[in-house]
């Protein structure tokens, strides 16, 4: 008798000892190695010291002494190095130290232990690799204020898969807030993603200061009014508008950097250009018809009017893309280039000419000429071109990158002709799809539920090993014709951009829905602790319900 309780007991708290350590390693995106180093337990501590190696780790520390003290009330003690100084960080006991390694290693990879009696020691490749080991230690907190952060013994290795894992967000069809582009850009960190490519023009409204063209916010930056409800929906004459100033760019980029996210602005052209329009109508092929150069209103709608080959325009290309190297610091610059309406050009008799004397045999051709501009410009300046799939119509150079958002072909024929592609088909990537089918909260199309994300294959069948190593990655896409709100962002993006996440980082053989479907609840969790709104659809399709 007494031997059958004692032995209850025992599996009891063995059980216990299970969720607890489910709990802690509940980890998205799942590391590359998790082992759990024997007996004994680190917690985290009000006001225990983290220690850098050196100064360029203070924002890393800063992330997660806010991070602790926001979501959890511990404060943490952040030592700041002297300046110039290096230390070693290795006498820190029992606290957390951030290492540096800077071994020439994979970037980003990192290895993080639980040491009982001395703390937490997270080691980076690099400077990123440390910022991922913060991001995993998160992750091994509890998820409630009050629980307290006590942590068993273990080790995590990790390195990202892909290094492009990025997360698009259109501010045109719908504006945000820098506030709100700065914690869009933190749901990207704490998902270990690092690329943030900012949708900033489009057929409703110019969304970035040029001081080379002040009348491009000026002027279509504000459309007359919106349409309420699912297309053709319901006018509403309520004036619309709103853009970010150079300040404005410049600390969300310095933001995104702290965060090691890089960002990738887009400048929508030769299509999508209605706001270009709007101001300048005599860029058009109809300058005469101004009714046919108005800013459209939220409603995406690929036959819009487009830009004229005429000297005039390019002169604005080479000023608007030479600005926005200069505001951008980052290498890659976005040139749109999707669903341009060639039957614009056909029906002109400028750009006929236009293509005639330019030696271009159709629309296609001289859809490449614009882009083939930009890039000139772009290269000029030292960066590199990005666009979507289209850009390879009438052939592109080699160094342009190819985002790939319709079928996952389109990226094949890319690396096939020898250019980097990111992945981001719209049928897996898209998530301003609603999740299910009976979602009314998000928009008309879809559904694209959690596990058809979780499924996408980056990777297609049957590539050489030199057409692999061209994926530089992958990427999720908002759209907001249909999304308003911040709420609606959030409610969007989670749980999918953990699916995302987990598929961009992890390594593919420890890719397992059953694994990251059990984790999902935690993660939903971990939503509702920094006060995010996210969707249930996965829970009802599953037919669970959520636990609060
Ligand atoms: C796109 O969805 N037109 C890139």
């Amino acid at each position: 008798m007494l031997f059958r309780k004692f032995m209850t007991a025992i599996f009891a708290i063995s059980a216990l000892a299970g969720q607890a350590q489910e709990k802690q390693f509940s980890i998205i995106p799942e590391p590359a190695e998790i082992t759990v180093a024997g007996e004994g337990t680190v917690q985290i501590e009000r006001g225990m010291l983290v220690r850098v190696s050196d100064s360029s780790l203070v924002a890393s520390a800063d992330f997660l002494a806010d991070y602790t003290n926001r979501y959890l009330g511990i404060p943490l003690r952040v030592d700041v190095p002297k300046k110039g100084k290096k230390r070693t960080a290795d006498k820190a006991v029992n606290g957390i130290v951030l290492v540096n390694r800077n071994n020439g290693e994979v970037s980003g990879g990192y290895r993080l232990e639980v040491i009982p009696g001395t703390g937490i020691r997270i080691e980076g490749n690099d400077a990123a690799g440390v910022f991922y080991g913060v991001q995993t230690l998160i992750q091994m907190l509890p998820v409630r204020a009050g629980v307290l952060p006590i942590l068993a013994a273990a080790k995590v290795v990790d390195y990202p898969r892909f290094a492009y894992r990025g997360m698009h967000l259109d501010v045109v069809r719908h504006f945000f807030p820098v506030e709100f582009i700065k914690k869009y850009i933190d749901y990207l960190a704490l998902h270990k993603l690092n690329y943030f490519h900012w949708h900033l023009t489009d057929d409703q409204a110019w969304r970035v200061e040029m001081k080379c063209r002040p009348e491009l916010t000026a002027k279509g930056s504000v459309r007359e009014g919106e349409i309420e409800g699912l297309y053709p929906g319901k006018y509403q004459p309520l004036p619309y508008g709103g853009y970010y100033t150079h300040e404005d760019v410049r600390e969300v980029v310095r933001y995104a950097a702290e965060r090691y996210i890089t960002v990738i602005p887009e400048i929508d052209i030769p299509g999508h250009c209605m706001a270009v329009l709007a101001t300048y109508p005599q860029f058009s092929t109809t300058p005469d018809e101004p009714k046919k150069c108005a800013l459209t209103w939220g409603i995406f709608n690929k036959f819009n009017n487009v830009l004229a080959p005429k000297p005039e325009v390019f002169d604005f290309l080479k000023d608007v893309f030479s600005e926005l190297c200069d505001l951008f610091p980052g290498q890659y610059i976005h040139v749109g280039g999707d669903e341009c309406a060639k039957r614009w050009w056909q029906e002109s008799e400028q750009t006929q000419r236009f293509m005639r004397d330019h030696g271009l045999a159709d629309e296609k051709a001289l859809q490449s000429y614009f882009i083939h501009y930009v890039q000139d410009v772009v290269n000029a300046k030292g960066k590199t071109l990005v666009g979507w799939d289209e850009i390879l119509e009438g052939g592109i150079s080699e160094d342009c990158i190819i985002m790939n958002w319709r079928r996952p072909n389109y990226g094949v024929k890319a690396l096939k002709t020898g250019h980097r592609a990111i992945f981001a088909c719209s049928a897996w990537s898209y998530f301003n799809m609603k999740e299910s089918r009976t979602q009314s909260e998000i928009g008309p199309r879809g559904p694209l539920s959690l596990e058809k994300v979780y499924d996408f294959q980056i990777v297609p069948d049957s590539l050489t090993d030199r057409q692999t190593e061209l994926i530089w990655g992958a990427q999720g896409c908002l759209w907001t014709e249909y999304i308003p709100t911040t709420w609606k962002v959030e409610f969007s993006l989670f749980p999918r951009m953990a699916a995302l996440a987990e598929n961009v980082w992890s390594p593919v053989e420890k890719k397992s829905w059953d694994n990251f479907s059990r984790k999902v609840e935690m993660q939903c969790e971990r939503y509702e602790l920094w006060g995010a709104r996210y969707s249930d659809a996965f829970f009802r399709l599953q037919d669970i319900v959520r636990k609060r």
